[in-house]
């Protein structure tokens, strides 16, 4: 079983799908601890509720980008966490961070990269007039949002579709492909070889992931 430390700044939608499919059996996963930047992040309510353990590491408290990543380092380490998630956390790791946990950190991401990314992504999409959006679970790199892809999910774009709209469709497929992801991981099925993400299926046989569905669980 593997063991997770979730990094979230915001309301923690993505969190509380991880939660949920934990505390479902259908997701082999322990989460030691969750860390925010934002005291106020509704994630971190989340977290109390189901009784898991949260840090607060403020910018004030480490304006030093260094320091700051340092801290969250051995927080995670002091908590034998060996996958890292991003679930909506909206600070750049440095170099320092992903050097602790090489291919141990995986980034929810609401596009399909590596269109679109960085931040307001949903209007960048509608702006440039896609026909298709969705998001990508991804092995975090020194880059930004360009590490080895998981899973990605696909969404047509509606003609009256806004931002708002948009974000809430991608998020409802974010809360599917993201356990789906750490299962994977945590059943030791995933190879990463150069820039590609492999699959092995049941048997140790590398698989492809069809699109639609993605999906692990049985009785999706
Ligand atoms: C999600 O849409 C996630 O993909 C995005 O922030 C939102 C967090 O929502 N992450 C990024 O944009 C990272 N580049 P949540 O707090 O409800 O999980």
């Amino acid at each position: 079983m593997v063991i997770l430390g979730v990094l979230a700044s915001g309301s923690g939608t993505n969190l509380q799908s991880i939660i949920d499919a934990i505390e479902s059996k259908k997701l082999s996963a322990r989460i030691n601890v969750v860390i925010s930047d934002n005291p106020g992040a509704y994630a971190l309510e989340r977290a109390k509720r189901h009784g898991l353990k949260t840090e607060v590491v403020t910018k004030d408290e480490y304006p030093e980008k260094e320091a700051f990543d340092g801290k969250l380092v051995s927080i995670l380490k002091e908590n034998g966490v060996g996958l890292v998630i991003l679930a909506g956390f909206m600070r750049l790791l440095s170099p320092l961070f992903v050097r602790a946990f090489p291919m141990k950190i995986m980034n929810i991401h609401p596009s399909l990269l590596p269109s679109f990314t960085g931040l307001d992504v949903q209007k960048k999409a509608l702006d440039y007039g896609v026909k298709f959006s969705g998001c990508t679970v991804h092995f975090v790199d020194e880059g930004v949002d360009t590490g080895p892809i998981i899973i990605q999910a696909v969404l047509p774009v509606a003609a009256n579709d806004t931002p708002e709209t948009l974000k809430k469709r991608i998020l409802g497929e974010e809360h599917r492909i993201y356990p789906q992801a750490i299962q994977l991981y945590s059943e030791g099925r995933l190879t990463v070889k150069g820039r590609r993400v492999t699959v092995k299926d049941g048997g140790g046989q590398e698989g492809t992931l069809e699109n639609p569905p993605v999906c692990i669980f049985k009785d999706e």
